[in-house]
């Protein structure tokens, strides 16, 4: 990948997630208040369920937003938890965080997730990232070969994110308008952000999209080999129009209820090289 032909895109959605922190970090959508409360866990059941017991890991996050899902994992146990994202404001945010809440085993680094070797070393028994991930990375090759290169030999990778099917529908959620196999840059101007209290923002944000072959093909060429692959008919965020929760908490899209797949969670596992394993 060409970096330079990204780097106003990147340059671009910097300060538009700069923004964003500013207002998510008091919204309702976020919840710091209640979750700075002992035992505050901001992963969705699907994340808890499938991750299960971390208590001992080492975990790296991309792509962490202001930490709370990184100080969270921090709290379920992890012996040391590792948060990366592009927006200083976002990682200032999570080191304020980290020092209130008086985790010490967190530590987080600014920068863009495919410049992270030259920011950070060291391998890691998890890498986690979820919701609002890879839309924004233009080229999945590199960025699969990032956690190629941090995961330990035997470790894991997990991600839960929106699916590629949601980007198909127009804004408001209501018909088909886009191709599934769209590999241009998708420019959109934003007035707000997706949680509440985010009316005063003003920024252009830049994303790509990416199908769920590229993804799997991205990580299956850094030898890392598929444990699990769901597909689920709900989001556990409300953060789309046109949204009817249901009796179970989740949030389908009216009219098309358990007929779209609305998110994917995988895990991958990094194959002990034959000189890892003991006689
Ligand atoms: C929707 S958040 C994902 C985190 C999580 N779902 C949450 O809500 O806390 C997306 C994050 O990706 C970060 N990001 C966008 N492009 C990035 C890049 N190229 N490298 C690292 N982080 C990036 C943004 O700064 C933002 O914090």
């Amino acid at each position: 990948m060409n970096k330079s032909l990204y780097a106003s895109y990147f340059e671009a959605n910097k300060a538009g997630w700069n923004q964003r922190t500013s207002a998510h970090i008091g919204s309702a959508f976020y919840n710091v208040e209640n979750w700075k409360q002992p035992g505050g866990n901001s992963l969705t059941p699907v994340e808890k369920r499938e991750l299960g017991d971390i208590s001992g890991k080492s975990v790296l996050h991309l792509q962490c937003h202001f930490g709370q899902d990184t100080l969270s994992m921090a709290r379920m146990g992890a012996a040391a938890v590792t948060g990366c994202d592009l927006s200083d404001h976002a990682i200032e945010t999570a080191r304020n965080l980290a020092a209130e809440l008086g985790i010490s085993n967190a530590t987080f680094v600014c920068c863009n997730v495919y410049d992270l070797a030259e920011h950070l070393e060291g391998q890691f028994d998890l890498i986690f990232t979820s919701y609002g991930t890879i839309g924004w990375l233009p080229d999945l090759a590199p960025w699969a070969a990032v956690i190629g290169h941090f995961l330990k030999p035997g470790g894991q990778f997990y991600m839960a994110d929106f699916h590629p099917v949601l980007w198909m529908l127009d804004d408001n959620m209501t018909h088909l308008k886009y191709p599934y196999h769209n590999a241009d840059v998708i420019v959109t101007e934003h007035s707000s952000s997706y949680t509440d209290q985010s009316d005063h923002l003003q920024f252009t944000e830049y994303g790509w999209n990416h199908s769920v072959s590229e993804l799997l093909n991205s990580l299956l060429k850094n030898g890392l080999k598929l444990d699990f692959f769901n597909e689920y008919p709900f989001s556990p965020y409300n953060c789309f129009a046109n949204t009817v929760q249901g009796d179970d908490g989740f949030y389908r899209i009216k009219g098309l209820e358990n007929i779209i797949p609305m998110m994917y969670s995988l895990q991958m596992t990094k194959p002990l090289q034959p000189s890892d394993k003991r006689p």
